[in-house]
C-alpha cells in the first residue's frame, strides 16, 4: 500500500459521522434543524475529528418515515433550507476535509410522490410502469412485513384501479420498479445531480429488498437483477466522479454481502454496513465474553481492496438483532433491554449504548475503543460522542431521533423555539441537556467527547485497522479480545477486556526477534521491546500498541 491509495480510497481509513439535519440545529429559531444550522456546526465536527458526513434524507417528503419517503428526488425539504445552503454546507465541509455523502433512496417513493399520484390515476398512466402492480389477490404476505405494528402485506389494494401495488415498507411508500430501463435512467440522473452539487457518495437505503422482490413479485417482467442494478449505479457513479463511494446497507448473510460487493470484481458496493459483526458485538458485550465477535470476524468473506466494512454501535433504526439465535436475542434483551418499552418488532431494542451499558463510563469507552479497533471504516451516530441517551416515551425508532443536546440552555441548545414547537422533544431525565451535552464535555478532558475525540484522532493514524491483514492473538482469557492488523512492516495490536474483572494478557509483540517495539497510542509512550508484554487491564480496560522496529522515528 502507498500513502496515496488513502485519499485515493479515502473511504477505508475515514470516520463517518450520521447526523438528521432536522435534528442537529436549529439556526432560524423556528424549532427544525436547518442546514444553515448545520454549516455553524461543520467546525464542532472537524474539531471532533471525523471525516465522512452522512446526511439523512434532507429531500421534500410528508415526513412519514422521517424523510425516508421522498416527494422529489432533486429537491431540498424547504422545512431544512435550500440547495444555496446545502451547497455551503458541503463546501464548508470539503473545506476542513470532510467529505460529504447524502441518502440515496431507490427502493422507494412517498406516495405523493408526482410519479405515483400520476401512476394511480389509470392502468395506462404514463408512470404505471414507474411502480409494480399485480391484477390478482395477492398471497399471504404478513410474515414478510417490515414494520409488523402498522402493516399486515406488502401489497396494498389501490381502490381507483382495482390493483395492489407492492410496498416493502409502509403502504405509503409504494416500491419503484427498477425492473423499468426509465425508471433507472432517473435514479442514475440523480445520482449525476447530487455529485455535480458536490457530493462525494452516498449512503444506498434498503438493498435487500431490491433482491427480495426478485423473489417475491412472480412476474418475470418484473424482476430486477439487483446486482446488475448496483454495477449500473456504480460504473455511473465512478464515471462522472472517480473518488465517489456507494455505502450500502444490507443487511444480509456474509455470501449476499460479498455478491453485494461485487464479488471478485468488486464492481458494486465499494462499503456495507458490517450488521452481523454489530450484532455479534451486542452479544459478546453481554456475555463478557469475546467469543462471539472473533466468530463473526473470522467468518467474514475477503473482499476486494476497493472495498470496506463500516463498523457501527447504532444508527437511527432499532437495534436491529436479527441475525442472532432467537436465545443469543434473549440474552442481549435481557441484558440491555428488559422492559417491553425498550423492545421493537421483538428483533430489536430502541436505545442508544450508553443507557443500556448502564451509563457505566468504563464500559462506554471501552465499547467505543473496541468498535473503532475492529477492521473496517468506523460509523458514529450524532450525539454518540457525548453519550446521548433515548427517549422511550417516543414512538418506535423516534426514540433514538431526539435533538442534538449542545448545552444545559432551553431545549439543550437546539433551538430558541418554544419547547412545544421543537420537531421532536429532547431527551427528559438523566440522560437530559441537563447532565449530557457538548458544552460542558468539550471543557473536560475527563469527558467522553475528550474521549472520543482522542479515539478518532488516534484512530485516523491508525491506517493499519482500515487497510491491512487482520488476526487474533490466541490467549487464554475469554473476556479478552486481542487484534493484530499488520500492514507492511507495521501493526496495531489492540486489547480490550469486556468483563468487570481486572485482568493480565501476555501479548506477543515480537516472537521472531526482528528487533520490532511496542508503542502505547493512548499513552504515547514505548512500553517495550520485549518479544512478549505482559498487559495488566482494569475491568472494561483497553490498549492500544502500535508495534513496528525499534527506533522508527514515524510519527506516532
Ligand atoms: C432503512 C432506513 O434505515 C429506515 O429508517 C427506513 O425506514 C427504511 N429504510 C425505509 O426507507
Amino acid at each position: 500500500m502507498r500513502v496515496t491509495d488513502t485519499s485515493d480510497l479515502w473511504w477505508k481509513s475515514a470516520v463517518i459521522y450520521c447526523l438528521d439535519v432536522e435534528t442537529f440545529y436549529d439556526a432560524d429559531g423556528d424549532g427544525t434543524g436547518d442546514l444553515e444550522g448545520l454549516a455553524q456546526r461543520i467546525d464542532y465536527l472537524a474539531e471532533l475529528g471525523i471525516t465522512c458526513l452522512w446526511l439523512m434524507p434532507f429531500y421534500p417528503s410528508p415526513d412519514r418515515d422521517d424523510g425516508y419517503d421522498l416527494t422529489d428526488f432533486y429537491g431540498v425539504d424547504p422545512r431544512l433550507g435550500n440547495h444555496g445552503q446545502l451547497v455551503e454546507v458541503i463546501r464548508t465541509a470539503h473545506d476542513r476535509g470532510i467529505n460529504v455523502i447524502a441518502d440515496l433512496v431507490v427502493n422507494h417513493t412517498s406516495d405523493r410522490h408526482p410519479w405515483f399520484q400520476a401512476a394511480r390515476r389509470s392502468t395506462s398512466n404514463r408512470y404505471r410502469d414507474h411502480y409494480v402492480w399485480r391484477d390478482t389477490e395477492p398471497p399471504d404476505t404478513s410474515k414478510l412485513v417490515v414494520f409488523p405494528d402498522r402493516e399486515d402485506s406488502i401489497w396494498e389494494l389501490d381502490d381507483r384501479t382495482g390493483e395492489w401495488y407492492l410496498h416493502n415498507f409502509y403502504k405509503h411508500q409504494p416500491d419503484l420498479n427498477l425492473a423499468n430501463p426509465e425508471v433507472v435512467d432517473e435514479i442514475l440522473r440523480v445520482v449525476g445531480f447530487w455529485l455535480e452539487l458536490g457530493f462525494d457518495g452516498f449512503r444506498v437505503d434498503g438493498i435487500p429488498f431490491l433482491e427480495q422482490n426478485a423473489k417475491n413479485i412472480g412476474d418475470p417482467a418484473l424482476v430486477v437483477d439487483p446486482h446488475e442494478l448496483m454495477r449500473t449505479i456504480r460504473g455511473f457513479l465512478n464515471r462522472r466522479a472517480g473518488h465517489a463511494m456507494m455505502l450500502g446497507e444490507v443487511n444480509l448473510a456474509h455470501p449476499q454481502q460479498l455478491d453485494f460487493f461485487g464479488g471478485d470484481s468488486a464492481d458494486e458496493l465499494q462499503m456495507q454496513f458490517d450488521f452481523i459483526g454489530m450484532q455479534a458485538t451486542y452479544l459478546a458485550l453481554a456475555r463478557e465474553d469475546a467469543g462471539p465477535i472473533v466468530t463473526a470476524l473470522q467468518e467474514r468473506p475477503a473482499i476486494g481492496v476497493t472495498c470496506q466494512w463500516a463498523t457501527f454501535l447504532r444508527n437511527h433504526d432499532e437495534l436491529t438483532l436479527d441475525k442472532l439465535g432467537d436465545a443469543e436475542r434473549a440474552e442481549v434483551f435481557a441484558a440491555f433491554g428488559p422492559e417491553p418499552e425498550m423492545q421493537l418488532y421483538d428483533r430489536g431494542l430502541k436505545r442508544r449504548l450508553p443507557t443500556m451499558l448502564g451509563g457505566d463510563p468504563r464500559r462506554i469507552r471501552m465499547a467505543y475503543s473496541l468498535m473503532f479497533s475492529l477492521p473496517g471504516t468506523p460509523t458514529l451516530y450524532y450525539g454518540e460522542e457525548i453519550g446521548m441517551g433515548e427517549d422511550l416515551a417516543a414512538d418506535g425508532r423516534m426514540a433514538v431521533r431526539t435533538p442534538m443536546q449542545w448545552s444545559a440552555g432551553r431545549n439543550g441548545g437546539f433551538s430558541t423555539a418554544a419547547p412545544s414547537r421543537l420537531v421532536q422533544r429532547v431527551v427528559p431525565g438523566a440522560c437530559g441537556p441537563e447532565h449530557v451535552n457538548v458544552v460542558s464535555q468539550v471543557h473536560d478532558p475527563d469527558s467522553l467527547w475528550s474521549f472520543m475525540r482522542k479515539l478518532i484522532s488516534i484512530r485516523r493514524t491508525c491506517p493499519e485497522l482500515g487497510w491491512g491483514t487482520w488476526s487474533v492473538v490466541d490467549q487464554p482469557s475469554a473476556q479478552v479480545l486481542v487484534q493484530r492488523c499488520q500492514l507492511d512492516g507495521s501493526a496495531v495490536v489492540t486489547v480490550h477486556n469486556l468483563g468487570a474483572d481486572p485482568v493480565t494478557v501476555d501479548v506477543p509483540i515480537d516472537p521472531r526477534d526482528d528487533g520490532l517495539e511496542a508503542v502505547d497510542l493512548m499513552a504515547e509512550e514505548v512500553v517495550t521491546g520485549a518479544a512478549t508484554t505482559r498487559v495488566a487491564l482494569e475491568g472494561y480496560g483497553f490498549r492500544w500498541l502500535r508495534v513496528r522496529p525499534a527506533g522508527d522515528l514515524a510519527i506516532p
